[in-house]
């Protein structure tokens, strides 16, 4: 047997999403910026797939929908162009984010701070969760853009967007979501909740790599990252994509027509999955209130084990996990988000994400209890730090209580 647990990296592709996609390589493989029949065949594609998107996360208007390479260039973009143009083209000078964004927000700030722009990373809670009042407390008449993630992609914790989008809304803040790690697990309602810019990936929902979206409210302006030929109504030029596309329209379909019943599906695995390794394992925690998680996410520490050791034993029983975010997967840093939660270094040392998908099966679950089980009990049985920690009486289970 073989078990992937680690969705929140990468997702498999639907086969369904596959069938849908086929035929626009090779059969329908026009330019649809093309004015002859080759070209226009894919248009009724591309409209399809913008009004899946759109839908799916109830947007006021199709038009504000905008495709592109990947969530990284909808973070990028709007980080830079509100830089063009409310910073460097007005008067601001300032943005606000968390210290637990995913490195292409973060890296994205880093490079606007060595251009002059300010920039406030706003802590986290024991939970993980940036409070809407410390947003509020830094904004200021300079901010022009406040930029705090959805949920979170180590931890699945869920943001106050509602809250933060109001508050931006009253002091006349723009306001952008990293909503990758939402979208098709939890409900988005952007007609019930205030955002300006709101970042999408494919991948992340059983769509393609390589495709991902940027929605703007109200199609306000902002200027554009990739200047080229006009497409996308001047928004985003660059040939369509036209096969990712209608991937990514299926695929958000899919993702969010059962919502509730897929939700609580995963949840009941997931939470089975948490329990086991809580119960069975001693000086085992996890991070955050299941009920303000996505339901399929789970980062759990094991006192005196190595994160990495974890992955390897894992891997070798062929079970795909994770330490924390896919792009950090190959450093051996303590995981960041545990650190931004208070975890000490050991502990921060320690983390391991299972993330699951409305693929994963009881049998799957099964069998990483089981091999995590063995995995945590040979780990422990050679490493040195463990010995030094003085393990909980009697296996008592303590959860969320990294401070
Ligand atoms: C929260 C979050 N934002 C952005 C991204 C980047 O998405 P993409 O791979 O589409 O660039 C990821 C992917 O790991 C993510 O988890």
């Amino acid at each position: 047997m073989q078990v992937y647990m680690d969705n929140n990296a990468t997702t498999m592709t639907d086969p369904q999403v596959v069938e849908a996609m086929l035929p626009f390589f090779s059969e329908v493989y026009g330019n649809p910026n093309s004015l002859h029949k080759f070209g226009t065949a894919s248009h009724p594609a591309i409209a399809k797939a913008i009004d899946q998107v759109y839908k799916a996360v109830n947007a006021a208007d199709e038009d504000d929908i905008i495709f592109t390479s990947c969530a990284t260039e909808s973070n990028n973009w709007v980080l830079q162009s509100v830089w063009v143009d409310h910073i460097l083209g007005g008067d601001k000078d300032h943005i606000i984010t968390t210290e637990v964004e995913h490195p292409s927000v973060l890296s994205t700030c880093k490079f606007l701070e060595e251009q002059g722009v300010k920039v406030t990373y706003l802590p986290v809670n024991e939970q993980g969760v940036v409070e809407a009042h410390t947003v509020k407390s830094f904004i200021t008449d300079k901010t022009a853009l406040v930029s705090v993630m959805w949920a979170n992609n180590e931890t699945g914790m869920i943001f106050p967007i509602e809250e933060i989008g109001e508050i931006c809304r009253e002091k006349g803040v723009l306001f952008h979501s990293d909503a990758v790690q939402a979208v098709g697990k939890i409900p988005v309602d952007l007609q019930k909740v205030h955002v300006d810019f709101l970042s999408m990936s494919a991948h992340k929902f059983h769509g393609p790599k390589g495709v991902g979206a940027l929605y703007i409210k109200n199609s306000q302006p902002l200027s554009p990252l990739l200047h080229g030929g006009e497409h996308m109504g001047g928004r985003r030029s660059g040939t369509l994509n036209v096969p990712y596309i209608v991937g990514m329209g299926k695929a958000i379909e899919l993702a969010t027509e059962n919502l509730e019943e897929t939700r609580r599906k995963i949840r009941e695995k997931r939470d089975r999955l948490e329990d086991a390794l809580l119960e069975l394992i001693p000086d085992t925690f996890t991070v955050g209130d299941r009920d303000n998680r996505t339901p399929n996410t789970i980062l759990i520490s094991v006192r005196g084990v190595e994160g990495e050791g974890m992955l390897w034993d894992l891997n070798n029983a062929a079970i795909g996990a994770s330490t924390g975010s896919a792009c950090a997967s190959e450093d051996l840093e303590a995981n960041t988000v545990m650190l931004a939660i208070g975890a000490d270094n050991e502990l921060a040392h320690t983390g391991i994400r299972l993330s699951l998908s409305r693929f994963t099966t009881d049998e799957e679950v099964d069998y990483v209890i089981d091999h995590f089980k063995k995995a945590v009990e040979r780990l422990r049985s050679i490493s040195s730090s463990y010995a030094k920690v003085k393990p909980t009486p009697g296996g008592e289970v303590r959860e969320c209580e990294l401070h």
